[in-house]
């Protein structure tokens, strides 16, 4: 027998070993990783499980603490007026706040803006029952009103009553007043037209024995200047800062 190779001198023994010498097809996807990206992943795990760690709080289910580096500071110690201290920012902004969502039982006749509706009902932007004395205001809020009234000029007799609010808690109707004292009253320079829960419940006792709803005609016995009692708040944290002097005269507020 005579085969090809063996007479080109090719033994079978080293077409062997070229054919073992190769190696498969590489296929994609398969080159080794690169090992800086290797370090870049690790470093990347270490830092953040190093904030995680941090800031987390023990992942205690405590929102106050959890992640208190990302939500600011942490709580206010307690302030007065309803204030658990569990809210951020000035004391001023969450009461505020408070008196726009109640100011929403009024809207349907006083509008959005305090404009009221002319001929029908009246302003609360330019109203002296608004930025005047508390007491007043107070007794309108706890009683109601009926009656021809004039508000900033304007004469209003129509058959519309404004509606008692005294199922509203005192600190609801604090809220309100001082909503509408500082959105839409002309206060006088210095006064922050805050009203407290405090001086709505002593109007809550103080007027307990008026009609409701109140005619206008018995209104007009109260002092249109006076204001309730009660201390008088830091707007910062709702703490009291002294009370209001029994003339009425509000102390001034920096
Ligand atoms: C159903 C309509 C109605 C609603 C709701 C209503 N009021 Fe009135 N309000 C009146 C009317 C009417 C008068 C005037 C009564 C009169 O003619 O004697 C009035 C008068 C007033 C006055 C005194 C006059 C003035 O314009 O300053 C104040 C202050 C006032 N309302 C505040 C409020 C607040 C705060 C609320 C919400 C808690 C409220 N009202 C909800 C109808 C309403």
């Amino acid at each position: 027998m005579n085969l090809d190779y063996q007479t080109e001198g090719a033994r079978v023994s080293t077409i062997h070993h070229a054919v073992r010498r190769e190696h498969a097809e590489p296929e994609a996807g398969d080159e080794p990783v690169r090992f800086v990206w290797l370090l870049i992943g690790a470093a990347l795990l270490i830092a953040g499980g190093g904030v995680l760690g941090t800031y987390s709080g023990g992942f205690s289910q405590d929102q106050t603490y959890a992640f208190a580096y990302y939500s600011g500071a942490g709580p206010r110690p307690p302030g007065a007026n309803g204030d658990d201290g569990s809210a951020k920012g000035p004391w001023i902004d969450v009461w505020m706040a408070e008196g726009k969502k109640v100011y929403g039982n009024c809207v349907a006749c006083h509008q959005a803006g305090g404009s009221g509706m002319a001929g029908q009902f009246p302003p609360l932007v330019g109203s002296e029952y608004v930025d005047g004395g508390t007491k007043r205001l107070a007794a309108i809020l706890h009683k109601g009103l009926m009656g021809p009234i004039t508000v900033g000029g304007q004469s209003f007799n129509t058959p519309n009553l404004m509606p008692a609010w005294n199922t509203l808690s005192d600190e609801k109707l604090a809220q309100v007043a001082t909503y509408i004292r500082r959105s839409f009253g002309k206060l006088p320079e210095g006064e922050s037209g805050v009203v407290t829960t405090e001086m709505m419940k002593s109007a809550r006792e103080e007027f307990s024995g008026l009609p409701s709803p109140l005619p206008t005609s018995e209104l007009a016995k109260l002092d249109p200047a006076a204001h309730l009692p009660g201390d008088q708040v830091d707007l910062e944290t709702g703490d009291s800062i002294g009370a209001v002097p029994a003339d009425g005269e509000e102390k001034k507020v920096p």
